[in-house]
């Protein structure tokens, strides 16, 4: 067998290829940024093309740094950023519009309707989500009704619909020569289309939202031994690879990190933020604002789940304060600037850009910079900006506690912000639970490449995956308790402001 494995990661900002060998170690890696397109605030699009050009280049340029043919590698796996959505005609592979972002705010007045109608937990039973503009299933039915000809083209079967991994699969298993139209079960669950218990699409939510079943991919397993194809001779790979493994990048990063047993959790710091506990075999409802997801299924086997926490900005507050505000060049240059003080000085920046995701789930928020003096400088916003990635993060902790009546004893971490020591140690010190680095933190993509490896015998089991993780650095709280519930009640009073904004 070949001695590697590879895994895409299409994420928010940008696409990926990394190579992984046995010991689940990167032999090679390429990015390449994509644009970002704000046709009006709160709309967020990507131009899927644009996408999958820089997926084949990334593709073939980490091959080269590492002097490695596409036959060198055992299977691909793929991870993405889960609910943003596209639609295109699978005759010509030209979308039908831009991938609409999970950002994107513009299905809010199909949920309002939809929340009206019939409340915002309306389909929490069968899909473990609220009723948001988060989720893929209403941006779908906003294509269906607003772009020209999309409706009519998904009903006569020539155009299909799918989240980032579905488009991606079918761009390397031969795109319109007959690409594979699959989804995995852990993006499925993302779609509020898709029934938990059934892993299938439900017909009455479909009928409610006007969305034809025959345009959505088949759901399947994430690591499945049927793969869903082979790669094309003549695409980036040059060479016919299985492609069999498939999870959200949330999901992916779960993997990574070797959460395999009910209780271990992972929270991954990137453009947002995303805490998930596995749960084991059955879905946990939740009564505290969290969303109950799927972790992830290998074939033959019954699938996992976890409740999710989702907070939607978190490096992205740090890019605002770079781009928007001009206070820092380069983001990592956030710590130094926070370092300079002790405390926050008062202030609390509370990043509602979008409403707020979980627990709250509040669309009407809007973002608030409050408790602001005339002692307060750059220094204590800087530490604010930090502070409020560890706040919102205990929001989700102290929910998932409620939910899942056993109390988190420790956090893995990942993600582009777990360099940042400081934000580690506010971690620490505000949930006052040690808080984990692994040595690979590239865990989004090692988890899609377990989950391909695993479908081709490259790897046997789970156990032979948690072998190769290995910690790096533990971050412990030195925070008195005192302190810990002073400042989260500060938080608890500045989130209250943001809220009813647009109301
Ligand atoms: O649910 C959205 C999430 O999957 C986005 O992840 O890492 O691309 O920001 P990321």
């Amino acid at each position: 067998m070949a001695k590697y494995i590879g895994a895409v990661d299409q994420g928010t900002t940008s696409s990926r290829f990394i190579i992984f060998d046995q010991r689940g170690r990167i032999v090679t890696l390429d990015q390449k940024e994509h644009r970002q397109i704000f046709p009006q605030p709160g709309w967020v699009e990507h131009d899927a093309l644009e996408i999958w050009d820089n997926t084949q280049e990334v593709i073939r340029g980490a091959l080269a740094k590492a002097g490695l043919k596409g036959k060198d590698l055992a299977a691909i796996g793929i991870t993405n950023q889960r609910e943003t959505l596209l639609v295109w005609d699978k005759r010509t592979g030209k979308p039908y519009y831009n991938a609409i972002v999970w950002q994107c705010t513009r299905s809010h007045e199909i949920c309002k309707q939809l929340i009206a109608e019939g409340g915002q937990d309306r389909f929490r039973e069968k899909t473990g989500l609220p009723v948001a503009t988060y989720f893929s299933g209403p941006k779908i039915k906003w294509v269906l009704d607003n772009v020209d000809g999309a409706r009519k083209a998904v009903e006569d079967g020539s155009a299909i619909i799918g989240t980032m991994e579905t488009w991606i699969i079918w761009q390397l298993t031969g795109g319109a020569k007959g690409g594979a139209h699959v989804t995995d079960v852990t993006n499925a669950s993302r779609t509020m289309l898709m029934n938990l218990h059934t892993l299938d699409w439900d017909d009455e939510i479909l009928g409610i939202l006007g969305i034809p079943r025959q345009g959505l991919p088949r759901i399947v397993p994430s690591s499945d031994s049927e793969s869903w194809g082979p790669t094309e001779e003549d695409g980036p790979l040059k060479a016919r690879i299985p492609v069999c493994g498939a999870l959200g990048d949330q999901q992916a990063a779960l993997v990574g990190q070797a959460c395999f047993r009910k209780g271990e959790a992972k929270n991954t710091y990137g453009t947002g933020c995303f805490l998930l506990l596995n749960t084991g075999e059955t879905p946990v409802p939740s009564n505290h604002g969290l969303v109950t997801t799927l972790a992830y299924q290998v074939r033959g086997e019954k699938p996992v789940y976890c409740l999710e926490g989702s907070i939607a900005i978190a490096g992205a507050l740090v890019q605002w304060v770079r781009d928007n505000l001009g206070l820092i060049q380069t983001a990592p240059e956030i710590e130094d600037l926070a370092k300079e003080v002790d405390d926050n000085g008062g202030v609390y920046v509370v990043p509602a850009f979008q409403g707020l995701f979980a627990p709250y789930w509040r669309p009407d928020a809007r973002g608030v910079m409050c408790g602001l003096t005339r002692y307060a400088n750059k220094h204590h916003i800087a530490r604010a900006v930090l502070e409020a990635t560890a706040y919102q993060t205990k929001d989700i902790v102290e929910a998932m506690n409620k939910d899942s009546s056993v109390a988190l004893s420790r956090l893995k971490v990942d993600g582009g912000m777990v360099a940042n020591d400081l934000l580690m140690q506010l971690q620490a010190d505000v949930l006052d639970v040690p808080v984990i680095r692994p040595k690979v933190s590239e865990t989004t993509c090692l988890g899609a490449a377990y989950a391909a490896g695993l479908a081709v015998g490259f790897w046997s089991n789970l156990d032979e995956l948690r072998q190769n993780w290995e910690e790096d650095k533990t971050w412990e709280s030195r925070m008195s308790e005192e302190d810990r519930a002073a400042g989260y009640a500060m938080w608890g009073k500045a989130v209250e402001r943001t809220l009813n904004w647009l109301e």
